[in-house]
């Protein structure tokens, strides 16, 4: 099967790798990728955002699949077209994909389906969202309800940064995304990222992971895309999956079925673990990423058959995802700078000599530079590794981070640390 994949960053580098192990992958084609994706694909120069392009390329090449990486073209409807045109695509249409293109989508149908999430109020000019302020205690979240790029959340933790934070939104300082706000309850507890593919009718949990937002140690200084993750996180027991899948996710996919816009893809739902359950905070329509890559890691069953299986809706009939039992954990090397203005161009090596322990480093943001990779994006590389338990894939993540010369990059030392700590018995502070 032939196979086109959308993306350029460390999640796009790890299911590329991933498909690369399936026997059914004919030619694998990336668009734009990187120079780590180029290790398993051919790399084309394909605008996402040209859908006509997208489509001729795919006739030309006798493409089979189209999987879209990133949240990007799937709100922009190339999903839509692509299926028009009698292609199998893996990630959800304009409409389902708003579940992460706006934020009110997702609260409304909350409501209407009695699914667990922080109490809010939409409004979409200034005087309406200060209007409803009152209704809140402090600390309030006021949320963009677009694309923000993980930018678009502020927790204000006076009144006076709440409207400063209203004035911003409604200032444009957030483009098209802030043109309407959400104000919502602050919710307590840990934070836990789940993932599940559907095909609009089944639902199959693929696993639990935890992400590192804020650039410094001990989760200080501002937010990124992420510093690091690891899978699973043990604060998703058993139990509380169950209550995610029936209280939430199921009830989620069923809605928008319902309504004539089925959900087909990856569905990576952000949750609070709160005194009174599990809640959710937000959907993305597409893996996360660093989550992604940790995931890929454990997967031992052929990708490219549950892709397939989901885009062709015949996700009940195959068999369900197998994961490893093993841990799994990377870490981001970030240009200095990140995730401000990121440094270009600094020169990277050593990365045969940490990948021979069994590390695997996946591209995030490099480029090749007559002949030498260089760093090319906020986050570059995603040190990965699997243990026993997260405290031995972290020890091989870092050991294998240990080999890698980068003087113009960065990296957390402390990925996994409220897992490793709630293992030892202690509790995360
Ligand atoms: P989001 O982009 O919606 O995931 O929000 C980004 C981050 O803001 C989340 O990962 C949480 O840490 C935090 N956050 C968002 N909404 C809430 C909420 N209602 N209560 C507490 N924290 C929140
Ligand atoms: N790592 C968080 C995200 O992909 O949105």
């Amino acid at each position: 099967m032939n196979v086109l994949l959308l993306g350029s960053g460390g999640r796009e580098h790890a299911l590329a790798w991933k498909l690369a192990q399936s026997p059914r992958l004919g030619k694998l084609f990336a668009a734009p990728g990187n120079p780590g994706i180029a290790d398993h694909a051919r790399l084309v120069d394909l605008d996402a955002a040209d859908h006509r392009a997208v489509v001729d390329f795919c006739r030309r090449e006798a493409i089979e699949l189209i999987v879209i990486g990133p949240e990007a073209p799937l709100v922009d409807g190339l999903a839509d077209n692509l299926r028009t045109m009698g292609y199998a695509v893996f990630g959800p249409n304009k409409v389902p994909a708003q579940l992460e293109g706006s934020k009110g989508f997702t609260k409304d149908l909350c409501a209407r389906h009695g699914i667990p999430t922080a109490r809010y109020v939409r409004a979409s000019d200034r005087l309406a969202a200060e209007a409803a302020l009152p209704e809140f205690s402090l600390p309030v979240v006021i949320k963009a309800d677009g694309l923000a790029a993980g930018k678009g959340v502020i927790i204000a933790e006076t009144e006076r940064e709440a409207l400063g934070a209203l004035d911003a939104m409604f200032e444009g300082g957030f483009g098209g995304a802030g043109a309407s706000v959400v104000i919502e309850e602050y919710m307590t507890g840990e934070e836990v990222s789940f993932f599940v593919l559907t095909d609009g009718k089944a639902v199959v949990a693929l696993g639990s992971a935890q992400d590192h937002k804020r650039v410094g140690d001990g989760d200080t200084g501002p937010n990124t895309g992420g510093m690091g993750a690891y899978s699973p996180a043990s604060i998703l027991t058993p139990d509380l999956e169950a209550r995610v899948l029936d209280e939430i996710v199921r009830p989620t996919v069923a809605a928008l079925a319902e309504r004539g816009s089925p959900y087909s893809g990856v569905l990576f739902a952000g949750l609070m673990l709160t005194e009174s359950g599990p809640k959710l905070i937000e959907y993305n329509a597409r893996f996360g990423d660093p989550e992604c890559q940790v995931l890929m890691m454990r997967l031992d069953s052929d990708l490219l058959e549950l892709l397939d299986a989901v885009a062709r809706g015949r996700l009940a009939e195959s068999e369900a995802p197998r994961l490893r039992k093993e841990a799994a954990l990377t870490l981001v090397m970030a240009a200095n700078g990140y995730p401000g203005v990121p440094e270009k161009g600094g020169a990277i090596t050593g990365l045969e000599v940490a990948e021979a322990s069994g590390a695997k480093i996946f591209h995030a943001g490099t480029a090749l530079q007559d002949g030498r990779l260089v760093a090319n994006g906020g986050r570059v590389l995603n040190v990965t590794a699997v243990g026993r338990e997260v405290a031995a894939a972290r020890a091989a993540a870092y050991a294998a981070a240990a080999q890698i010369d980068f003087d113009t990059g960065f990296y957390r030392g402390d990925i996994g640390w409220r897992e490793i700590e709630r293992l030892e018995g202690k509790s995360p502070g």
